[in-house]
């Protein structure tokens, strides 16, 4: 698919509307998502995967319109809070095809999503079974499931690498604190243990650790069965498919994932006695990556110490990545032709610190200069949602292109939304 996918080699539109249009109409930064783009990617996991559940992980970005975008095209949500959840129930989303996670649910999360009704709450830690069973009431009954450390290193940014012992998440299986959890949770009449959960990490860009993983919880339940006499109807892989950020770098190749996963859980299930699970997925980056477009104004241009630094309009507030992963980026100009030679500059934003770098050795031309409209492709996952209000420059708006119109789907964040917070006591 589509558009921005292509932006890096030479598109100037996305979703059918020019990025110079949609800087000139909406000012920068500005961040800009395609439609088309994120029903494809979302119709691509039904087509791969059309026995499984596909829910769209909310915690990359989440806005109304792409609540209901990943709704019409058949996916479920997961949600880490009751924001994301309350959001996402208000614009129609409906609540049984929502999960919950969270390694520290808040009373408040808890209260919301049995209010709300979610379909499941997925366990991260023994205490929170009572606290479930406690809050679910005398007459109501809640799926839950059990989130299992499988002991999986799939690599990756060790920030976000969770698949193994020694991080926050989950209850480990070979210590036993998983298989507690579950005796403890099939002897709560106010909870129904619908199946395991584990996620190994995220930006993960090969199919083995996927294996590996399915493997270390196909054992799992097969103990289970043998402990309990219980078969666990489903098994939820989390997310974390892999994607490229600049042109030629690997990507989790979603096809070859599918038929893998498919073809061992029906192997191992067979070869354990079990029946096949229902199989989940929870892909967040890979369906709102892609179809995002960060739009910024070039405000100055220095040369210093040796090298070309090019200032934008923004920076570490709307995309805090490269300071926190040293993602890298393949910022290019765009809303104007160029005869210069490239140049290799330092893309930086306009934040108080010097870590505040969006590309440390993008390709430019070597005329760029302050007015100029740099594009940073690949932006629509965890910018935004992990934006932050430093410097109080203002979150972007986010704008929804869709063949050949624009509009605001999130507005900026203005300098009157600081100054209504902040009650002056
Ligand atoms: N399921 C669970 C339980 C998760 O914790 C996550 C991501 C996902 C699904 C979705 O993973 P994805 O498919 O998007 O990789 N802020 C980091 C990523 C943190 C991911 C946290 N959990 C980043 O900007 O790279």
């Amino acid at each position: 698919p589509a558009s921005t996918a292509r932006l890096p080699h030479g598109g100037l539109a996305v979703g059918g509307v020019s990025l110079a249009e949609v800087a000139q109409r909406f000012d920068t930064p500005v961040y800009v998502l395609d439609e088309g783009e994120v029903r494809g990617r979302c119709r691509t996991y039904r087509d791969a995967l059309p026995d499984a559940e596909v829910l769209y992980a909310a915690k990359a970005f989440l806005s109304r319109a792409m609540a209901r975008w990943v709704r019409e095209e058949g996916l479920g949500l997961d949600v880490c809070s009751a924001g994301e959840l309350e959001l996402a129930v208000t614009s129609g989303f409906p609540p049984e095809r929502i999960v919950l996670h969270g390694n520290a649910k808040s009373p408040r999360d808890i209260a919301c999503a049995l209010r709300l009704g979610v379909g499941r709450i997925v366990i991260d830690g023994t205490s929170e079974i009572a606290r479930i069973a406690a809050a679910v009431g005398p007459e109501g009954r809640q799926r839950v499931l059990v989130r299992v450390v499988p002991g999986v290193d799939a690599g990756g940014h060790e920030k976000i690498r969770t698949g193994t012992e020694g991080q926050k998440f989950g209850l480990s299986a070979v210590d036993g604190s998983a298989q507690e959890a579950i005796a403890r949770i099939l002897g709560q009449p106010r909870l129904e243990l619908a199946g395991l959960h584990c996620h190994i990490g995220s930006q993960i860009t090969t199919v083995d650790p996927y294996l590996v993983a399915l493997g270390r919880m196909v054992e799992l339940m097969a103990a289970v069965h043998e402990a309990h006499g219980v078969v666990l109807p489903e098994l939820d892989l989390g997310g974390g498919h892999g994607i490229a950020y600049r042109p030629g770098e690997p990507a989790l190749d979603l096809t070859a994932l599918a038929r893998e996963l498919r073809a061992a859980l029906a192997g191992r299930c067979a070869a354990a006695g079990l029946p096949v699970p229902r199989l989940t997925v929870e892909p967040g980056r890979a369906i709102a990556g892609p179809a995002g477009v960060a739009l910024y104004r070039v405000l100055s241009v220095k040369h210093s110490g040796g090298r070309v630094f090019v200032a934008v309009d923004g920076g570490m507030s709307d995309n805090p990545r490269p300071a926190l992963y040293g993602v890298r980026y393949a910022p290019r100009l765009v809303g104007r032709r160029s005869a210069a030679g490239s140049c290799t500059a330092t893309v930086v934003g306009r934040h108080c610190e010097a870590g505040d770098v969006l590309a440390a050795d993008a390709e430019l031309p070597a005329d760029v200069h302050p007015g100029d409209l740099l594009a940073v492709p690949v932006a629509g996952a965890y910018q935004l949602s992990m934006a932050s209000g430093y410097n109080m420059v203002g979150r972007p708006p986010v704008v929804a292109v869709h063949e050949g119109t624009a509009r605001v789907l999130v507005r900026r964040e203005t300098l009157e939304d600081f100054r209504s917070r902040d009650l002056g006591g």
